[in-house]
């Protein structure tokens, strides 16, 4: 199945690997719908992807807004989200409200874009989530995004039987370069990035176009549905 003359909504399109995943659907002659919170990177988004792109200002944790989104939409073939954010901390310290912010960002934004998105796609559509080596691999500090990537494994597999036959698959990213570590000094970021590549088998960190080519798979196989593609360098080996 090829992703030329299909229309991808892409949630969290204007930055990372949602940013390359629309540029990839459109060099393949797809068309884009990218939504995120700020206008002004949806505009710098677009320009990056030049053509057959459509930006839509939208903030995935407000189901209100999420269901108007999709009514103004219409229909549309494959739905894509890597819309989130939220904070970590350690399990003691961080307060509760905060832990549930980052729910509402990454497991409840991605919920709403399912159920309120499904019954717009046509035949032969799918959706991709997108979760994180977290649910496998926790790391100190990261126990609410370990839960809600693991969520968001067990919610694709439920629904991918439900929603049928349109699939559902989510890829689960290593760590890779994108904007998300911006809060990071460049010094930092690189002496993270440095120790990550000594031990990772692959030796690189990971590009966000590699997260699109795993994203544009999902999309275009039509045999895979329930399914967690991990793209990780490996990270889960060592
Ligand atoms: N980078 C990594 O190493 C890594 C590793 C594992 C998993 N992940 C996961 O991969 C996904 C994509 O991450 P990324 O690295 O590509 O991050 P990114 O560059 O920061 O992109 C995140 C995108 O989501 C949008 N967004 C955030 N909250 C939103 C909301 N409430 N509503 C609508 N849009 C929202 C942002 O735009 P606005 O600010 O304009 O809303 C932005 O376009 C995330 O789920 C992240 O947890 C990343």
């Amino acid at each position: 199945m090829s992703i030329c003359g299909k229309k991808v909504v892409v949630l969290g399109g204007s930055s990372g690997m949602g940013l390359a995943t629309a540029q990839a659907v459109v060099e393949q002659g797809g068309h884009v719908m990218i939504a995120s919170r700020t206008e002004q990177k949806l505009k710098s988004a677009a320009d990056k992807v030049k053509k057959n792109v459509e930006t839509y200002v939208l903030d995935a944790t407000d189901e209100k807004a999420v269901q108007e989104f999709f009514d103004k939409v219409g229909n549309f073939d494959h739905l894509v989200s890597t819309a989130a954010d939220g904070l970590t901390g350690d399990f003691l310290e961080l307060p509760v409200s905060e832990a549930r912010k980052t729910f509402e960002s990454k497991f409840w934004g991605q919920y709403y874009a399912a159920k309120y998105g499904a019954p717009c796609m046509n035949q032969g559509g799918s959706i991709t989530f997108c979760t994180g080596l977290l649910s496998r691999r926790p790391m100190h500090g990261y126990s609410i995004l370990s839960a809600i990537n693991g969520g968001i494994e067990a919610l694709a597999r439920a629904i991918a039987i439900e929603v049928n036959p349109i699939r559902v698959n989510v890829v689960s990213p290593g760590i890779v370069d994108t904007p998300l570590y911006e809060n990071l000094s460049t010094e930092e970021r690189i002496k993270y990035f440095n120790s990550l590549i000594k031990k990772l088998p692959v030796q690189k960190i990971g590009k966000s176009y590699d997260i699109a080519h795993a994203i544009l798979y999902l999309m275009t196989n039509e045999f895979t549905t329930g399914t967690v593609l991990e793209v990780n360098g490996g990270h889960l080996l060592v």
